[in-house]
């Protein structure tokens, strides 16, 4: 009896200590939340930043040249205002955020943000703590470039750059 209960035991020992070791490699490599599995976390940050549109509004002329923007030229932000009933909004340059943030403070400002449209923080509020992770350490290895975008003009006041109008049309078409 006690010959045959030794190696069961021995094999519940090993058992426990695998599971223990599974369970803390997960909590260091995520959140267990779904993030971005690349190369490195900087090449899962450039995936990211593209896929996840952050160009489109943080990249000056991204979207008129098809994204044809030299990558050393990303995401330090658009003189193009978004104007709307909230006042004009200016993407920031992200390349300055990154340099006055730190990586915890990035995560936090990511996933607690709720300023001004268009930036879509209902969807980015969303984002794995790894993923946001990625986005900062690739940022942050474009270097620091560029100037600070202009402030938020408010909503009775023109701005002094040029900007988009958001603002519907034809609403009572189709009812
Ligand atoms: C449709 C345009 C648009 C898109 C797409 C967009 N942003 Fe923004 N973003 C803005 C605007 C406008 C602001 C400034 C208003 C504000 O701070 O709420 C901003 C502000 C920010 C800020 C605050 C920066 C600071 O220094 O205060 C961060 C961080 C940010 N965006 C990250 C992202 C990321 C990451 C993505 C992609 C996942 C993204 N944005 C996609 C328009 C956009």
């Amino acid at each position: 009896m006690i010959k045959s209960f030794k190696p069961r035991f021995t094999f519940y020992i090993i058992l426990i200590f695998g599971l223990a070791i599974f369970i803390s490699c997960q909590q260091k490599t995520g959140d267990g939340n779904p993030y971005v599995s690349a190369s490195s976390p900087i090449e899962a940050g450039r995936y990211l930043a593209i896929v996840g549109g952050c160009n489109d509004c943080h990249t000056n002329g991204y979207l008129q040249a098809n994204g044809n923007i030299p990558e050393g030229d990303m995401l330090t932000g658009s003189p193009m205002g978004w104007r709307g009933p909230w006042g004009t909004t200016y993407a920031s340059n992200l390349r300055i955020t990154v340099d006055m943030f730190s990586e915890d403070e990035f995560v936090e400002l990511l996933h607690d943000r709720t300023d001004s449209p268009p930036m879509p923080w209902m969807n980015v509020n969303k984002i794995s703590d790894t993923d946001a992770r990625s986005l900062y350490k690739y940022i942050k290895s474009l270097g620091l470039k560029g100037e600070a975008m202009p402030e938020m003009v408010p909503p009775d006041k023109e701005p002094e750059t040029p900007y988009i109008l958001i603002e519907p049309q034809n609403l009572g078409a189709g009812n």
